[in-house]
């Protein structure tokens, strides 16, 4: 049987709402730390691997913050995670971190109608999978009062490295949506190369091998892009935007004569095209950045980390 503190010691009670990957991640995190643990989920059943570790469950959320100092959400979507919040007891003081994703005017709505609950709230962004929480690998960012990031240090520590990002509770959903976008389009990108390569008849492993040197490539170039588009100026030290014009006209011919569906390279060429038709096919690839985030908007600058 696993012992626990009891509630009386210094280490807080945190509950945990919603017990997907993520939410069973967290719990099981915070068991490990000693955290006096409590569960609810809309589908009970998950919580029950959980129990068997030392976690108890509650019937509702607000029996759960009733239960607990510091309060975990994890549910797919802020508008899951807000019906959730919904339902803690008016008296919790429990403070909530909500960590489901979204985007940032969500996480500001959020955040303005817990103030309006008299709700304490944290806004927070995991930006590494499941399998990290808990482990040195994890990376969890948040925003929102600065009073509450610290109140809440002892539970965020058994979860995994923590960065406070600023007051705006946008920000911390702010970065986690720009690394989705980075994420999702070279899961785009690989599942595209791999199928290109298949149709060719090279075996997933035989490409896999030269696919890492192309990975290997993102760092550095990421850094490039900071610089040139802090400083403005985008010359083409390694490869202009034309030559990436002429490389993905290559690839939708191969693509095209395999019938494979073009249309992510279609998408990446459009964008290529607008910079070469403004005049900047002479330019780095981090003018691409540019060129697409100025379609007519202006953006107020977020806080950003020391
Ligand atoms: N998994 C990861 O590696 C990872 C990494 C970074 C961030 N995240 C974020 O963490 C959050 C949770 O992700 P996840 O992977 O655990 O699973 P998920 O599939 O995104 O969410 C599943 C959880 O949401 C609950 N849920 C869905 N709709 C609900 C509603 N209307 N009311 C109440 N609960 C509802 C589910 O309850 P039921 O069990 O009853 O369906 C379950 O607990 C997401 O926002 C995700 O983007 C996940």
């Amino acid at each position: 049987m696993t012992h626990h503190k009891n509630a009386n010691s210094r280490i807080p009670a945190v509950a945990v709402l919603g017990l997907g990957p993520m939410g069973r991640a967290l719990a099981a995190a915070s068991l490990a730390a000693g955290h006096p643990t409590v569960l609810w989920n809309r589908s009970p059943d998950k919580a029950a691997p959980l129990v068997a570790r030392g976690a108890s469950v509650a019937a509702t959320p607000a029996e759960a913050a009733r239960r607990a100092s510091v309060v975990l959400t994890c549910v797919v979507d802020y508008e899951a995670a807000r019906a959730v919040v919904a339902g803690l007891a008016s008296g919790s003081t429990a403070m909530v971190v909500n960590l489901s994703s979204g985007h940032a005017a969500q996480a500001r709505d959020m955040a303005s109608w817990a103030a309006g609950q008299g709700i304490d709230y944290l806004d927070g962004a995991i930006v590494t999978p499941a399998p990290t929480i808990g482990t040195p690998a994890a990376s969890i960012l948040y925003s929102g009062p600065r009073a509450l990031y610290d109140r809440s240090a002892i539970v965020r520590e058994s979860l995994g490295a923590g960065v406070y990002l600023g007051a705006d509770a946008g920000t911390a959903a702010a970065y986690e949506m720009a690394l989705l976008d980075l994420f999702t389009m070279c899961v785009g990108g690989l599942a595209h190369a791999f199928a290109l390569a298949a149709a060719e008849g090279i075996s997933p492993e035989a490409f896999a091998r030269f696919a890492r040197g192309i990975g290997h490539l993102l760092p550095d170039m990421s850094d490039r892009f900071a610089d040139q588009l802090s400083t403005g100026s985008f010359s083409a030290d390694v490869s202009s935007i034309a030559s990436a014009g002429s490389a993905i006209a290559h690839v939708r011919a191969a693509a095209s004569a395999r019938d494979l569906d073009t249309a992510p390279l279609r998408a990446v060429q459009s964008i290529i095209d607008r910079a070469v038709a403004a005049g900047y096919g002479d330019d780095s690839y981090a003018r691409l950045a540019q060129s697409l985030s100025s379609v007519g908007r202006t953006v107020t600058p977020i806080e950003n980390p020391a």
